[in-house]
């Protein structure tokens, strides 16, 4: 039986073919409210076949770094294939389990892909563990709730159940997951939520240090 990681398989060849044409202004919205910063060290979860990462390479320039992890290692074949500078690394990686030290990045961002998470507060721990004091976690959506909702429900299979969290069960995570400053965005066509990892009085750090990476 397919699960998760097989369904994404499955779907890498033609999933670019599959974006909607606004999606890269809505991308363009979800980098402005995650407030990257030159020479910003950002992880992208689900990152799939790296839509977000020509948007992030842009945003963080050649100082910066982006670490790009997925499941799927199809995806993340798709996403190489695409060339991307030597500032970007992908990582076969489970999100529930990253292999990653603690306090690395300025943002964690993960895009159009909680709702496969299996464990959804397990899995916002671990992000906001590898957040540096003071950094924002972004969980967006940029076709809105319930189209991702509907997509799921007529996709079946693996990913026939999974929900984007409502606006107050969001915030809930965003709170037990050890955030601060936690707001949703839930409009009919744009959903982002974010949230500042506690302990800021250091501020959020630019990144001087390479980033101590395992070898993908
Ligand atoms: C709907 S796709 C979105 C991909 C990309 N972020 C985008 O916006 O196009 C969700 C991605 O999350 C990945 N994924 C699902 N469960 C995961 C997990 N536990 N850890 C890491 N990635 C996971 C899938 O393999 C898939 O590539």
């Amino acid at each position: 039986m397919m699960n998760r990681t097989t369904f994404f398989d499955h779907h890498a060849a033609d999933w670019d073919a599959d974006r909607p044409p606004e999606e890269d202004a809505r991308l363009d919205r979800v980098i402005t409210l995650t407030d990257v910063h030159l020479g910003y060290a950002v992880l992208d979860v689900g990152t799939g076949t790296g839509v977000l990462v020509p948007h992030l390479v842009r945003a963080v320039g050649p100082s910066g770094r982006i670490v790009a992890i997925d499941l799927s290692p199809e995806m993340l074949a798709a996403a190489r294939a695409k060339g991307f500078p030597s500032s970007v690394t992908f990582l076969e990686a489970d999100v529930h389990d990253l292999p990653l030290p603690d306090a690395q990045f300025d943002r964690v961002i993960c895009n159009a892909a909680l709702p496969h998470f299996e464990d959804r507060l397990r899995s916002m721990r671990e992000m906001v563990r590898v957040l540096r004091a003071g950094g924002l976690l972004v969980i967006s959506h940029p076709i809105g709730r319930e189209a991702v909702n509907r997509r799921h429900r007529e996709a079946g299979g693996p990913v026939e159940g999974d929900r984007v969290p409502a606006p107050e069960t969001m915030m809930a995570l965003l709170q037990e997951a050890g955030l601060t400053e936690m707001q949703v965005v839930d409009e009919p066509e744009f959903y982002l939520s974010r949230g500042r990892k506690r302990q800021p009085e250091d501020g959020c750090g630019r990144v001087s240090s390479p980033i101590d990476l395992p070898r993908s």
